[in-house]
């Protein structure tokens, strides 16, 4: 590792016109998480890091989302699309705060991994005044090619300029570029615009640095790191690429998936040890899996945290705020949402539970719903350690159902109910005192350990 201070900004200023979509091109999403999120989560962090995006006129929603993900984040504006060098100068304060290291990387190459833009650093560490990322492109088209000289960068020569036989090069330049920050912007305020598409190209950098007498070195790395997102099918690619690394991830990690190509996870998903995805999943941000929880085929799973041992699906639906304690189960046909299932709880069929905490070892019969919205707002539901619900039954919030307590089959509750009561109700509720007695005596009856 360095000591040097490091500045990263990152380009999104981009119209990305070829997306054919209303939301700005870096707002789109790969395994559950924006382009620029994943960016911003691989840029330099910590001590003596800073950073910045370029944003384009009226995309606030984009600085929003920066500040979202790193709320230390500067944000600024390019106020006209006039080409990379001019996009990079636009965060010119920033630059002139004199870090060590300048980081440039663009907000639509969301595989770039933090380790990449670390080893960009390193021929800065060594006296280059420029690292520039490059890969062996399988087609070249459209890439700034990098023009090497007896081992040395001497030039990157953009598509639109490039000779018959330059285009023949296939190492090319991913985008990422390091600047030494003594001499960062000296260089990129001298780039001009005098090309065939009067852009400021920050690829010109490379000649300059050249003609100064100073040194330019290319680090390599694979495609896959740096495809760049410019229409819809190469996010779709971008998103396979991703979904092979988190796959491949978990395996490692020891989680079995039978059906892995089938299984779709998202870059935050954590696993404890023997977990079991079957196949058919969708797994989106901030889940939480622990040690032996098994998830069975056609589950989709956001924002939910699974307890251990604990069980989901099929065919379960875990929506954000979705807790499951140990040994939890949530059968096939189940939604939940902003509910806390502690450990033992089962909810094995055909049920809404929302706004819900459900208390240990209750158990939710088949077709129970919580009624938690009345057309205006939205209402909770409490139910107590050890309840029984039975079937059919709908549990109309705000409402407490006690420890213990005991609704019959089709019951309709509307009224708070008392630990240990027993409710009957179809359509009216009745809290039947002698059944629940009953019940209670039944209960204890069951509690004695069985003989012979
Ligand atoms: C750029 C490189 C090219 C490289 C390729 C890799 C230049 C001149 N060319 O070309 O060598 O092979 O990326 O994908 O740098 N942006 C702004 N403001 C602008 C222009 C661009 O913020 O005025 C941002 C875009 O949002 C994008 C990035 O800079 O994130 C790259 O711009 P783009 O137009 O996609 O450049 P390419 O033509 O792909
Ligand atoms: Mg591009």
């Amino acid at each position: 590792m360095t000591d040097r201070s490091c500045l990263t900004i990152v380009l999104a200023a981009g119209e990305g016109t070829r997306m054919r979509s209303s939301l700005p091109k870096v707002l789109h999403q790969v395994a559950g998480q924006t382009l620029l999120a994943h960016v911003l989560s691989a840029a330099p962090r910590g001590a003596g890091t800073s950073l910045a995006v370029v944003v384009g006129p009226g995309h606030e929603t984009v600085a929003e989302e920066a500040r979202r993900v790193r709320p230390d984040v500067m944000t600024f504006v390019q106020p006209a699309r006039l080409g990379t060098a001019h996009a990079v100068l636009a965060a010119r304060e920033a630059i002139a705060r004199g870090a060590d290291d300048v980081v440039i990387a663009f907000g639509d190459t969301p595989l770039i991994s933090a380790d990449t833009l670390a080893r960009m650093r390193e021929p800065l560490q060594a006296g280059a005044s420029l690292a520039v990322l490059g890969f062996r492109a399988a087609d070249p088209a459209g890439y700034g090619r990098l023009i090497v000289d007896n081992g040395r960068l001497t030039a990157i020569r953009e598509q639109a300029e490039a000779s018959a036989s330059e285009r023949r090069i296939t190492l090319c330049n991913a985008g990422v570029m390091a600047f030494d920050g003594k001499t960062a912007l000296r260089i990129i305020e001298k780039i001009g615009n005098a090309n065939s598409k009067g852009e400021y190209y920050l690829t010109d950098a490379v000649g300059i640095v050249r003609e100064s007498g100073l040194t330019a070195a290319v680090i390599e790395t694979g495609e896959d790191e740096v495809r760049g997102i410019n229409t819809k099918a190469q996010l779709a690619e971008a998103e396979q690429v991703m979904q092979t690394r988190l796959r491949k991830a978990a395996l490692d990690a020891g989680v079995t998936m039978v059906a892995p190509e089938t299984v779709f996870l998202a870059g935050d998903t954590s696993f404890g040890k023997d977990v079991t995805i079957e196949p058919y999943v969708v797994i989106g941000p901030g889940v939480a899996i622990a040690d032996g929880a098994v998830v069975h085929s056609f589950s989709h799973l956001v924002q939910a945290s699974i307890g251990r041992n604990a069980s989901v699906g099929p065919y379960a639906r875990l929506r954000p705020g979705t807790s499951l304690g140990e040994g939890a189960k949530v059968g096939n046909f189940v939604e939940a949402k902003a509910a806390v299932l502690e450990a033992g709880v089962k909810v094995n069929h055909l049920t809404y539970v929302g706004d819900a905490h459900i208390g240990a070892n209750a158990n939710i019969g088949a077709g129970t719903i919580t009624c938690n919205y009345d057309g205006f707002n939205k209402y909770r539901t409490e139910i107590g350690a050890g309840a029984f619900v039975g079937s059919n039954s709908s549990l109309v919030a705000p409402l407490k159902i006690g420890n213990g307590a005991y609704v019959g089959s089709g019951s309709v509750v509307t009224k708070n109910v008392p630990d240990d009561a027993l409710v009957v109700g179809r359509g009216r509720q009745t809290v039947r005192e002698d059944w629940a007695r009953r019940f209670r005596e039944m209960k204890a009856l069951a509690k004695k350990p069985k003989t012979g």
